[in-house]
């Protein structure tokens, strides 16, 4: 079969990271019989230096005729003092808006080989395996009014965290239909006890849990799911929760595999679905062969697994990361002191190699 793919490659190390998930994704192409063809397009800090746009618009008008997009992240320092409206993060938010994505999955699974990787002990990560299920374009950082307002000492800022029944509905439910295909267990994150916008959450989830009788349900308040997770993580299978809540817990449980740089992410919702890794651009080691490209190259096997329903492909990615890590290799992020690190691109070519 044929695809189309549209790659965004990103600031500071994306275009590393994006190219060796491209290797892996040529591959699978061999080895299956598909075939990848990739259009490029600007946006993020690059495109704010030729565009004067994070997101111009025929860059969202390709990603909208795509079958899927692949992004490497966006910013870096460069781009700092720019107001916010105009930065590379608002053109990854006006992406997911634009491509209609409410839904963010980050998969977090520890691989047993790196469980000396983490700076959690070894006996409490083991054997995690969750999905995070973000909401990803309401919440808190779409809600209006927003703004920075006034002078000098009378400055302030304001955002409006505003969550409606039926974007909650559609979150939930997603996330007790993926639990079916896992362990069956759901537990939903918010802050009801002070935020109306969390008691509306924490309402709505409930309502829908009684249509999914066999499926485990509870409620975690945030600040108590910030420490169950690191306390026992194995009790979560899948977590749901706002956009907001949603990015600061999947950075924490990134941990429990290991490093940050493991931990892919799915878009999906819409028609066309947009896979990125979940870390940043990382300026500070861009060109130096120390990214691990793992979290953008199980990206792409959330690609073929769920824009375009090859799932003996997504394993068969999956799999070859996996056996890479049991033979030793490491990225310096996943490197233990004194052992042996590769680089970017020694990571992505035994990845593809390892792919059977
Ligand atoms: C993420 C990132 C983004 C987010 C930033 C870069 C806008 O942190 O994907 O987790 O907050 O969603
Ligand atoms: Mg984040």
């Amino acid at each position: 079969m044929k695809f189309k793919i549209v790659v965004l490659r990103g600031d500071g190390i994306g275009p590393e990271i994006v190219g060796e998930a491209q290797n892996v994704l040529n591959r699978i192409g061999d080895v299956f019989g598909h075939s990848f063809e990739y259009e490029y397009h600007h946006a993020g800090g690059i495109a704010i230096d030729t565009f004067d746009s994070p997101l111009p618009s025929d860059t969202l008008k390709a990603c909208q005729n795509s079958q899927a997009v692949l992004k490497g992240p966006f910013g870096g320092p460069k781009w700092d003092k720019i107001e916010n409206k105009k930065r590379p993060e608002a053109g990854i938010l006006a992406l997911r808006k634009g491509l209609d994505l409410f839904a963010n999955l980050r998969p977090v699974k520890l691989y047993d080989a790196l469980k000396d990787a983490s700076t959690l002990k070894p006996e409490v990560i083991q054997g995690t395996d969750m999905l995070i299920v973000r909401e990803l374009i309401s919440g808190i950082y779409f809600g209006e009014p927003r703004g920075l307002h006034g002078e000098g000492k009378d400055r302030y800022g304001v955002n409006t965290e505003i969550y409606r029944f039926s974007e909650v509905d559609r979150i939930v439910r997603l996330a007790f239909q993926l639990a079916e295909l896992r362990r069956k267990k759901v537990m939903s994150v918010d802050k009801f006890n002070v935020l109306e916008s969390s008691r509306l959450w924490h309402d709505v989830a409930e309502e829908v849990s009684k249509h999914f009788p066999h499926i485990a349900f509870e409620h975690q308040i945030v600040d108590n799911a910030a420490m169950q997770l690191i306390r026992e993580p194995r009790q979560f299978d899948v977590l749901v929760t706002t956009n907001m809540f949603g990015d600061i817990l999947s950075d924490e449980a990134a941990m429990l595999t290991g490093s940050l740089g493991m931990l892919p992410s799915a878009s999906i919702g819409g028609q066309v679905g947009l896979y990125e890794p979940s870390h940043g651009s990382a300026p500070d080691i861009t060109g130096t062969g120390k990214a691990n490209p793992l979290a953008t190259i199980l990206s792409a096997a959330m690609m073929l697994k769920y824009s375009f329903k090859l799932q003996r492909e997504s394993d068969a990615i999956e799999n070859a990361v996996e056996s890479v890590l049991i033979a030793g290799l490491r990225t310096a992020d996943l490197a233990r002191k004194g052992e042996k690190t590769v680089t970017c691109s020694e990571m992505g070519a035994a990845v593809v190699k390892a792919i059977k």
